[in-house]
């Protein structure tokens, strides 16, 4: 249903979360199991809430916070007018970012872990918080002006169906933003993310949230996950037009910008390369 950029709420009535599976999300099954991995997923992230803000930081020593300002700084380049979205929101740094950078406008924070959100709160009192799937948005098609991901698209079952959905309700210009650890393809980096994401990330975030297995499967989902071209070729194939991609710190993370076209939108289904397996 069209709807324009600025008038009426986005937002159209939500189905019923599903029930959960497994405890811990396998990568490497998540195409074939998309429903489960999605659940595993949901549940990890509201197990870890209660910490996650706080390892955040420590597992980033800060830098975050400039990664999401560049983030917002790529948003705000001919953006047009009307509602934002902070999809896979999360604790809502971004939607707090987003507030304070875009006062006035409307603004969205989906997560489907409920506990996330609620742990965040405090951050936006202006944002509304929607519970929902990011592979199957309640919004209406053509209604949001820009949509920012960050550290989300990653943990999708199907990251080439998520951004086809982003595609639909973004209006025609609409600006989609991800901040994400795409899988590094140059030997600094690797080996970088290596070390990282195989003994920080897992020993810090036993000491702090008592979950090992959580951030395991965070390590694991930035080594099987999409490289930084690849991603920007995925998003063409989704429709969008205007693709750029912007290392942060020295490839750590990385930010990619997309455009809604103006005209119809040009699908290429099944090209998008399929995530890749857990190595
Ligand atoms: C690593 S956190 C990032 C949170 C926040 N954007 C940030 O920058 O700190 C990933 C978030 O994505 C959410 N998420 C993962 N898959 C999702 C999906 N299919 N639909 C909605 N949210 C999802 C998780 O619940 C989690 O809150």
């Amino acid at each position: 249903m069209a709807h324009s950029p600025g008038s009426a709420s986005p937002i159209v009535p939500l189905t019923a979360a599903e029930p959960g599976v497994g405890l811990v999300p396998d990568v490497s099954a998540r195409a074939a199991t998309a429903t489960g991995h999605a659940n595993a997923v949901r549940r990890m992230f509201d197990r870890i809430s209660p910490t996650y803000d706080l390892l955040n930081r420590l597992l980033s020593f800060g830098i975050d916070r400039r990664w999401r300002t560049h983030a917002l700084d790529e948003l705000a380049r001919d953006l047009p007018e009307g509602p934002l979205v902070d999809l896979c929101a999360g604790t809502l740094d971004l939607s707090a970012a987003m507030h304070a950078r875009f006062p006035g406008r409307s603004l969205f924070s989906l997560d489907f872990a409920r506990d996330m959100l609620v742990a965040g709160r405090s951050k936006a009192a202006s944002a509304k918080l929607v519970v929902a799937d990011a592979m199957r948005l309640p919004l209406r098609s053509g209604s949001v002006a820009g949509m920012v991901c960050g550290f989300g698209m990653r943990n999708l079952a199907e990251p080439s169906a998520g951004m086809r959905e982003v595609a639909r309700v973004l209006a025609p210009g609409g600006v989609f933003i991800v901040l994400e650890f795409f899988r590094p393809t140059r030997l600094p980096t690797r080996v970088f993310h290596a070390v990282y994401a195989r003994v920080v990330l897992p020993t810090l975030g036993r000491i702090i949230s008592g979950d090992a297995e959580a951030y395991r499967y965070l390590s694991r989902s930035m080594q099987g996950f999409l490289s930084r071209e690849e991603f920007a070729g995925a998003l063409r194939d989704a429709g969008f037009e205007k693709v750029q991609a912007f290392d942060l710190t020295l490839g750590i993370a990385s930010v990619v910008r997309g455009v809604r076209p103006h005209g119809a939108l040009t699908l290429s289904p099944g090209a998008a390369p399929a995530p890749r397996g857990a190595p």
